[in-house]
């Protein structure tokens, strides 16, 4: 195979050629029957359906990781990944923290839905698409909101702040059907007699546990960021149709982008819940902005394993693993998480990285040293894919009609 990029190939020879010659070598091809992706560097097609390999037996789940350095292919790839898998029948949901999804939205006659303050639309995140009251939908809550403020006060929570959520959380739920940010915010700043005995403290003890979260949280409800997570959700925004954007580029290169992009997966995952059960998508564009917190890298994560069982492949699109070391101070749970993120997706689409950024995904990915170095190499549009225990290097084949969806180098030219 030789790259149009350049890069002279070593050999030349059929799949099955190569096959025969080095068996443990030359990948076994992915025999399903799903969306072309592009050639692969041992001569074949490289065809790709999360869906399809776990029918096969390939993958235990559906989630992938894109890694890779700014400029890369990352985003060019996914959007092309999407256009094909809307006309293979799919639904996809997109976060787009940089607005660079309205092309491919206006080609699939999709009109993003923008998010920003002052922009007219609201999402609950509170609502997680339950209607009644339930253990699983209050410990849902109660995850979001442990990770909403951790991640906006940049620490975790005290012992006696996590309770004082818990119980602001349970009195909010028994005002409203579906609780909303203000109710928890006022609840916290007003705790009742009945709350306060719970914890064994009084009133004002519990106030004073709970103040600091409740001034954080105004900020959502009052403050510069009010007005997109601080009310019921806008009625009529439509889901239903097959490729959803939610556009956050108002806020891009805001240090709460995290924070916001925690609130409108978690609005998401309530649509998930209610949904028909169509195999979907979910796509998160530069995700190192909720994994570079430990708390909402963690809530991340559970999120993560939870939507496996709504038919949901999602998609974490980030520069470098290193981002996810990061994520917080404590070295243990950073690894730990790391690892665990990368565990739960087991496809992974690796970019060319700096000779560094590669030698840690090595060690994290367990890549062979002749991996590494290539990763250090590719030119843009070549990703070595790790589909479970298989490896493929792939040149992403984009039509001409996707190279224009993906351009995003017009400001440079
Ligand atoms: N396979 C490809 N063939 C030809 N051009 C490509 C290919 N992949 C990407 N490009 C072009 O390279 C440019 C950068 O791609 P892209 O925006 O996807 O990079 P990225 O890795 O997402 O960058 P960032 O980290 O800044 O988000 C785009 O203009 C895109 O059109
Ligand atoms: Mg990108």
């Amino acid at each position: 195979m030789r790259w149009r990029c350049g890069l002279p190939a070593p050999h030349r020879a059929t799949t099955s050629e190569l096959r025969a010659l080095y068996p443990f070598v030359t990948p076994e091809p992915l025999e399903i029957d799903s969306c072309y992706l592009g050639r692969e560097a041992a001569g074949g097609l490289f065809c790709f359906d999360p869906w399809g390999c776990y029918e096969m037996g390939a993958l235990t789940g559906p989630n992938m990781v894109v890694l890779g350095q700014i400029g890369r292919g990352k985003s060019a790839f996914v959007k092309s990944f999407l256009w094909r898998q809307l006309i293979f029948g799919r639904q996809c949901w997109v976060l787009d923290p940089k607005g660079e999804y309205g092309s491919l939205a206006e080609a699939w006659d999709a009109v993003p839905l923008r998010l920003g303050p002052g922009l007219g639309l609201r999402l609950n995140p509170l609502d997680v698409g339950c209607s009644t009251p339930s253990e699983h939908a209050h410990q849902r809550r109660s995850e979001l909101l442990a990770a909403v403020l951790a991640s906006s006060l940049g620490r975790g929570l005290l012992p006696q702040e996590r309770a004082a959520t818990d119980v602001a959380l349970a009195a909010a739920e028994e005002r409203a059907r579906v609780p909303t940010l203000p109710v928890v915010a006022e609840a916290l700043l007003s705790p009742g007699e009945d709350q306060a005995r719970l914890l064994g403290t009084d009133t004002e003890g519990l106030r004073q546990d709970g103040r600091q979260l409740a001034l954080e949280l105004r900020r959502l409800v009052q403050g510069d960021l009010s007005g997109m997570f601080d009310a019921e959700t806008t009625p009529g925004i439509a889901l239903t149709g097959r490729l959803v954007v939610l556009d956050l580029s108002v806020l891009y290169g805001s240090p709460a982008l995290g924070l916001l992009l925690v609130c409108a997966m978690s609005w998401l995952q309530s649509a998930m819940r209610a949904g028909d059960g169509s195999k979907r998508l979910v796509v998160l564009d530069e995700a190192w902005a909720v994994l570079s917190h430990l708390p909402s890298a963690r809530w991340l994560r559970a999120t993560f394993k939870l939507s496996r069982s709504y038919g949901v492949a999602n998609v974490a699109v980030l520069h470098r693993l290193s981002d996810l070391r990061a994520a917080g101070h404590d070295g243990s749970e950073q690894q730990r998480l790391a690892e665990g993120l990368l565990s739960d997706a087991e496809t992974r689409v690796l970019f060319g990285q700096s000779a560094a950024d590669a030698a840690q995904a090595g060690e994290l990915l367990g890549l062979s040293t002749t991996e590494v170095g290539l990763l250090g190499q590719l030119p843009r549009g070549v990703a070595l894919w790790k589909v479970g225990q298989r490896s493929y290097l792939v040149e992403h084949d984009l039509s001409r009609e996707e190279l224009a969806l993906a351009d995003t180098d017009g400001a440079m030219r």
